[in-house]
């Protein structure tokens, strides 16, 4: 049986990655994962009795303890690292966390690769790599557009990318990249746009829309990009990078008003506040590689997905105060905490 470890198993992509495997396929999981909100560990305790699967506590930025589980567990096939810190507006006022982490953290696995205790590594990145695109063009980005990543967090992913890439070429060493858009949907942390406007909603508190709101982003629902991440692991060719992209491009004000008419709410309920700086206009991915060379097809409607989260942050709300609880404060900002 194959044996695949996950690092950040217990985020959003990662915990919804480890959830799809374990349904789908055969393989043994081993998740590793700093647990760093108290939420992370509601995400994965119902899977601790689960056989083939198994959780070790810590830091990617560690590379004794990795090592240590490398010579514990041997026999690994591959890695697949969603371990990192993903929110834009965090990494402008403490971008010292996503070099750690995002950049180091890569490092160290990829040192580990090399001494040859797995064979393929997959760096999940992000389409904020390629910086943005203008409003008024159709462009989108390929796999060969240039990186001219915008915030310090898309900057340490770029980074990662490149080191990634280094080592295929240099050690010859079996890697591979996955860069999706904006993933959205169940147990995503309340302080992406999605999960922050349901929250604001609920609670009857004005949704906080950055500048005049024209900004767009492609949605994704997070099964889709697990599907995709699962098929390039499988199946994709060493030393390549893959887009996955929803291809359903909205701007932040359409996707703010269509939230606000499940709750019955108008455009009143939006606040326009201060614009993120440097902030990102467009996002656009072109996927035709993975769709034409892996044979991958999205199939979740993004209106019937986005109705589904919805309704889950309503029903979950429980969950969403643990992430809002003591714990969770102490590792954001002020500026961020008055957000919430
Ligand atoms: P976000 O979910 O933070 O993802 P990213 O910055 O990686 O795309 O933000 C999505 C978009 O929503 C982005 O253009 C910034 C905007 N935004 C707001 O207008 N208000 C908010 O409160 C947040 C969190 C984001």
């Amino acid at each position: 049986m194959k044996k695949i470890l996950i690092t950040g198993g217990a985020g959003f992509i990662g915990n919804n990655f480890i959830r799809y495997v374990l349904k789908k396929r055969k393989y043994r999981i081993i998740n590793v994962d700093l647990l760093l909100f108290p939420s992370s560990f509601e995400n994965i305790k119902d899977l601790m009795k689960v056989e083939n699967y198994k959780f070790y506590k810590g830091d990617i930025k560690n590379y004794k303890f990795l090592l240590k589980i490398f010579k514990k567990e041997k026999n690994i096939d591959g890695v697949i690292n969603f371990a990192a810190w993903s929110h834009v507006d965090k990494s402008i006022l403490k971008p010292k966390d996503f070099i750690e982490t995002n950049v180091y953290g890569v490092f160290n696995l990829l040192e580990i690769q090399k001494l040859g205790f797995f064979r393929r590594f997959l760096q999940i990145s992000t389409d904020e790599v390629y910086g943005d695109l203008p409003y008024d063009t159709l462009d989108k980005f390929n796999e060969d557009s240039p990186l001219r990543p915008s915030s310090p967090y898309s900057s340490s992913k770029a980074s990662a990318d490149l080191l990634s890439l280094s080592y295929y070429k240099t050690y010859d060493l079996d890697i591979l990249i996955t860069r999706s858009s904006n993933n959205f949907g169940e147990y995503q942390f309340p302080e992406k746009l999605i999960p922050l406007t349901i929250l604001k909603i609920i609670k009857n508190q004005k949704v906080p829309v950055y500048g005049n709101g024209r900004n767009v982003r492609d949605w994704i629902y997070v099964l889709d990009n697990v599907r995709g991440i699962m098929k390039v692991f499988e199946k994709g060719k060493s030393g390549n990078i893959y887009n996955i992209g929803g291809e359903n491009e909205v701007t932040n004000l359409e996707l703010v008003k269509k939230i606000l008419y499940f709750f019955d709410r108008d455009e009143s309920s939006i606040e326009f506040v201060k614009d993120r700086p440097g902030h990102d206009r467009r996002y656009s991915l072109d996927i035709t590689k993975i769709k034409t060379q892996l044979y991958h097809k999205n199939i979740y409607d993004f209106e019937k997905f986005l109705k589904r989260t919805v309704y889950w942050y309503k029903n979950n709300l429980k969950w969403v105060e643990k992430c809002l609880d003591q714990n969770f404060k102490k590792y954001h900002l002020q500026n961020y905490n008055k957000r919430i």
